[in-house]
């Protein structure tokens, strides 16, 4: 227009976004460094010095609760209550923040408050809590700093059932909320609930569902509540659905059927008009709504004609009280497969007597029909469900009590040790799923002192010593809190037997180190004899340092272990030891990247460890990959000097994998090292690149010691609380 070539802000045919094409839309394949940043965690605006549990701590509990429950019947114009209760409004929030958590990597879950930004906020299945959580906010504000948005959600949702006349077992605040939205694997798909993609689960193509993924479409917490790709008739693939979501965020037949059951005891699900009536999601929506989305029509929302599942209806008769009427309609009923005014799939009782009807979400002296989803049909059409439903049905303590313990575990799954629960409703009783360790105690330094010369006098290698104490600590993902040093299950199955951990190998280093420990606990002499041995190697390469080990780790036992959730712990790729188990879909190099963001390390602490393990031959299979040293053992910087020395040319020598390289002499052509792609990346992403230079300059070699010994010890002691 008449002003181009002027200020560079105006005169634009559209708005253009300050950053432009960035980086990565011009090479969407490089190695994304982004996460390490700052941990993950964008500077939180109340400041590095804030201890969130401290501030909890002050927090008038009883009084929060109070206005909570008080809460629950003040229904707002902008957006009423059904029943004049918006308690199941507020689970429906709850376990929805709750809901995206995986064992996979421990990610998603309840506790950083997620919820609030995108791509969560705007997901199909998040539609309309928005108006939830701005439900929340005056009382966000009036306790401020004292109650994370993240903790606030799941106590709404605790309120919510007992202010119904649910069973609760208890609640651990202490999750501290994030400012940013968290970099999650959420899928690959370009659509949300895309129809052409109905489900991620295809048997007879043989498709599963891909790690660490835990629903069936993008978008959704779980499954398609219309049955597996809309198919209301696919009775055994929504329970095939259901069981394998379920189970990715650690519950089991009993625990589904009762969440499931518990949650749909209360409330209803909202399909009075076609979805295309509504707004855009809030993520997408205009300046001025403010946060808010899926919105047009205030008359409508004012009358109740609020679409949000597109399913339509309250599956009892009594919504708003805790009672056994979901598994009684459920099972006395034949169903009938009907659509709700938005166009769903839903079941609806045959031949409903009246007082099993419904009251109006709007006007109580109305009846309505109430309904099943086809999610909820699976308790009755599978078989296995079944028997438990038949179960519940009839014994209500046990229902209550199973609701009550998987909601709890639902809720607090992500939060790591019991020892993170803060407040006073934190229940005392000791849950397998928090993977239990007895209390420690700190050794006397005398005995220290012995244990750690006798180790390095022992005949193990500066190497096993190295490997033990990574085997051990570096479980640890600081997603869900689980894994570390504490407990020492590196001894216990299934960790021991892990191909990454060298089995025969650890077992001799474990054993020795039983044998000199004295009264040290098995879980400090690990940490202590990797220290010794990180000192040994520091001290042989010219170097005086003093690796810091903060002593107090406890033993766990067999019986404080479940096994079988180990096994989603179990390394499929482990950079920092040079480990593959077999090529992935997923580049080597980035997996190294997600374990360091899981250990919470940052771009140079990951780069000194895998120069510094490799440095030290503390390589899986002692295959040598990456040991670009003629001195291995030694704490030095030779595998920088060595990657970046222009005299050495680099080919891969494994055909279309891609995963293994030769490094030779450019003159003679003389092979000197081996490598894989998780060594080479240090010299081909610029980024890395950049770190690696520092770490290999003169002047420079006391620098990446210090770096070395902090991020080594950030990992032994990464679980400790
Ligand atoms: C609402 C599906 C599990 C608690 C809904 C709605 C759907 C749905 C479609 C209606 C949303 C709307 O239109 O407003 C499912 C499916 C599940 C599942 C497919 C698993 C297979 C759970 C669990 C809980 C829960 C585990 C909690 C323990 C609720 C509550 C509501 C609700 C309380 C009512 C919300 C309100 O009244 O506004 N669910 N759900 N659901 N769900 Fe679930």
């Amino acid at each position: 227009g008449e002003l181009s070539g002027g200020c560079p802000f105006s005169g634009a045919d559209s708005v253009r976004s300050l950053h432009g094409r960035t980086n990565r839309d011009w090479w969407p394949d490089a190695l994304q460094l982004d996460i390490l940043g700052q941990g993950g965690k964008s500077p939180d605006p109340l400041g590095d010095d804030f201890n969130y549990a401290e501030a909890f701590n002050a927090l008038d509990y009883d009084a929060l609760k109070a206005d909570l429950t008080a809460l629950m019947t003040d229904s707002q114009p902008w957006w009423p209550a059904d029943y004049g209760h918006y308690g199941p409004f507020f689970i429906r929030m709850a376990w929805h923040a709750a809901g995206t958590y995986r064992t996979g990597d421990g990610r998603g879950g309840s506790s950083s408050g997620q919820q609030r930004f995108a791509p969560l906020n705007s997901w199909p299945d998040n539609g309309n809590l928005d108006k939830a959580r701005r439900l929340l906010w005056p009382v966000k504000q009036k306790y401020g700093k004292n109650i994370s948005w993240a903790d606030l959600f799941i106590l709404a949702g605790n309120v919510a059932i007992e202010s119904m006349g649910g069973p609760v077992f208890g609640f651990g605040g202490g999750r501290a909320d994030v400012y940013e939205p968290e970099t999650v694997y959420w899928g690959t798909e370009d659509k949300w609930v895309d129809e052409g993609v109905a489900t991620r689960i295809i048997p007879d193509e043989g498709k599963a569902l891909d790690n660490p993924l835990a629903a069936i479409q993008m978008g959704l917490i779980y499954v398609n509540p219309e049955g597996p790709g809309g198919d209301p008739h696919d009775a055994e693939g929504m329970a095939r659905d259901m069981r394998e979501t379920f189970s990715r965020m650690a519950m089991n037949d009993e625990e589904t059927v009762a969440l499931t059951a518990g949650g749909h005891a209360f409330g209803k699900a909202h399909g009075a008009k076609p979805s295309d009536t509504f707004g855009g999601s809030p993520e997408s929506e205009a300046l001025a709504l403010q946060g808010f989305g899926w919105l047009n029509d205030k008359d409508e929302i004012g009358r109740g004609n609020i679409t949000t599942s597109g399913i339509e209806g309250a599956w009892t008769n009594t919504p708003t009280q805790w009672t056994g009427d979901y598994f009684r309609l459920l099972l006395d009923y034949d169903y009938e497969l009907v659509q709700s005014p938005a166009g769903a799939n839903q079941w609806q009782p045959i031949d409903q007597k009246e007082e099993d009807m419904a009251p109006d979400a709007r006007d109580p002296s109305k009846k309505v029909p109430t309904m099943m989803t086809t999610a909820d049909m699976a308790l009755k059409r599978d078989p296995e469900y079944r028997k438990i439903s038949e179960r519940f049905r009839n014994d209500q303590a046990a229902l209550d009590d199973a609701f009550a313990r998987a909601w709890f575990k639902l809720c607090h799954r992500d939060m790591g040790p019991k020892a993170r629960y803060q407040g006073p409703e934190v229940p005392s009783e000791d849950l397998i799923w928090q993977d239990p360790v007895p209390e420690g105690s700190t050794p006397a330094n005398g005995a220290v002192a012995d244990f750690k010369s006798a180790i390095l006098e022992s005949g193990l290698s500066v190497s096993e010593l190295v490997k033990a104490a990574w085997a051990s600590a570096g479980t640890y993902r600081n997603s869900d809190h689980r894994g570390g040093s504490n407990g020492a299950r590196v001894r216990l199955a299934p960790q021991k037997d892990w191909a990454a951990n060298d089995p025969e190998e650890l077992s001799k280093v474990l054993g020795k180190i039983d044998e000199l420990r004295g009264d040290i606990s098995m879980a400090d002499a690990i940490v202590f004899a990797g220290a010794a041995a990180v000192e040994k190697a520091a001290s042989d390469a010219g170097f005086n340092v003093s690796v810091p080990v903060t002593g107090g780790r406890g033993d766990a036992s067999d019986e404080q272990t479940d096994a079988e959730s180990f096994e989603p712990l179990e390394p499929f790729a482990d950079g920092f030891r040079n480990y593959l188990r077999t090529k992935a879909t997923v580049k080597t190099e980035e997996m190294l990247v997600d374990r360091a963001h899981l250990l919470g390390l940052s771009t140079p602490e990951m780069t000194a460890l895998v120069g510094g393990m490799r440095a030290l031959g503390a390589v899986s299979g002692n295959t040598g990959h990456g040991v670009f040293t003629d001195r291995p053992g030694q704490l030095t910087n030779d595998f920088f000097v060595n990657l970046l020395d222009m005299a050495n040319e680099w080919k891969p020598v494994d055909g279309s994998q891609d995963e293994e390289f030769v490094g030779s002499d450019r003159a003679s052509g003389e092979e000197k090292w081996r490598a894989t792609r998780v060594d080479l990346v240090f010299g081909s992403n610029s980024q890395l690149r950049a770190v690696a230079e520092v770490f290999a300059e003169n002047g420079n070699e006391q620098k990446f010691v210090d770096t070395f010994v902090s991020a080594w010890t950030k990992v032994m002691e990464a679980g400790r609380f």
